[in-house]
């Protein structure tokens, strides 16, 4: 059965840089709370009229270009988003039709997981190579979510925490048995699904969003803080235990760990709980904020580009967020 691998990876943020001195323009905030709290000091905000598709595509054409392919050697997409361009059709399509592919037929899948978009879609392209249905994947991360929340005092926890951006992986099968992913490990529990969601629009009410919604702000996301924080600190390390138990390894195995960039405390409190070296863990919240199913594939594309992956080291992702949905992938680079 072969394996998949890692070709290319590459991604792409907007160029506006909004700091945390910009934000306490807009909201009473401050550059030290929101850096004590999330560790972040300025994330990336499209401008007006930038889709997520264009994003994903720019992303791509660099993970394509890294991996030495064409568009034109995918054989499938698969895009994680939690704030796609429409309710429908997915951003997938858009990113086909961007990449000129839309007269291969190939499909294009959106996923719906939120922070976990990106391993919930590893587990799947993972799948689909092994079986053989498909050699060579574009599995691709995005969001813009600037648009979607509440840039003032009444929206400042989430505010301060979201950025924009895309993150993309060229995938393909090799016959080498001692590369590739080891394993995915992808878990649910709708129990959770209201500490961290987005209300409306939504297709039981008719219409799917009011005037009252506007007012009321149910548009925009909202969460509980601390019992997200509470289990995204549990069920990361969870995952990664998981990870490890299943392929016979040990946390001294991981050369290089990629959590989820929810929050610098959240990703901390995982390697202090894991017991790894700040050496052996890669984070940029700083700079680009929580940019959800992008986080991951940023974050990967860009620990390449710094040369911190060498062949045979072990990388472990996870990731935890909305639903709750959380996740681990090991991958012998
Ligand atoms: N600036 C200034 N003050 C703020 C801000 C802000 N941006 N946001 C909230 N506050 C205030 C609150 O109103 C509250 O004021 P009060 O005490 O007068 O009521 C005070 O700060 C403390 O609020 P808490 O919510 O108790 O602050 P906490 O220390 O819990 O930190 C935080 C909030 C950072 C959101 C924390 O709960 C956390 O890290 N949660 C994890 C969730 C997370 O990071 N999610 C990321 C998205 S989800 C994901 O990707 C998994």
């Amino acid at each position: 059965m072969p394996r998949t691998v890692f070709l290319g990876t590459g991604f792409d943020v907007p160029e506006r840089v909004v700091t945390n001195e910009e934000l306490t323009r807009r909201m009473d905030t401050s550059d030290e709370w929101i850096r004590e709290r999330t560790g972040i000091r300025e994330r990336r905000w499209v401008e007006e009229g930038e889709t997520s598709a264009a994003m994903a595509a720019r992303a791509s054409r660099r993970a394509l270009e890294a991996a030495g392919l064409e568009p034109s050697d995918v054989d499938a997409i698969v895009l994680a988003t939690l704030s796609p361009d429409h309710f429908f059709p997915g951003t997938g399509v858009f990113l086909q039709r961007e990449l000129g592919l839309s007269g291969t037929g190939i499909p294009a899948l959106d996923v719906r997981a939120q922070c976990s978009g990106f391993l919930y879609g590893l587990s799947v392209a993972d799948a689909w190579i092994r079986s053989g249905r498909y050699a060579t994947i574009l599995l691709v991360g995005v969001e813009i979510q600037s648009t979607g929340i509440d840039v003032s005092t009444r929206g400042r926890d989430m505010a301060v925490l979201f950025g924009d951006g895309a993150g993309a992986a060229v995938l393909g099968a090799s016959d080498d048995p001692d590369r590739g992913v080891l394993s995915t490990h992808i878990h649910a529990e709708g129990e959770h699904a209201e500490l961290l969601w987005c209300d409306a629009a939504a297709s039981y009410r008719h219409p799917r969003i009011s005037a009252e919604d506007l007012e009321q702000g149910r548009h925009y996301p909202s969460m509980v803080g601390r019992e997200v924080f509470k289990h995204a600190v549990q069920r990361m390390p969870e995952a990664v235990h998981e990870a490890l138990e299943e392929n016979g390894l040990a946390v001294e195995d991981i050369d290089l760990l990629i959590p989820h960039q929810a929050n610098a405390r959240i990703s901390e409190m995982v390697r202090r709980r894991l017991g790894l070296d700040e050496t052996r863990v890669y984070n940029n919240i700083d700079r680009y904020g929580n940019t959800t199913a992008a986080t991951i594939p940023i974050a990967l594309a860009e620990a390449v580009q710094q040369g911190l992956l060498s062949q045979g080291d072990l990388l472990c992702l996870t990731a935890f967020g909305s639903g709750f949905t959380w996740g681990s992938a090991l991958v012998r680079w």
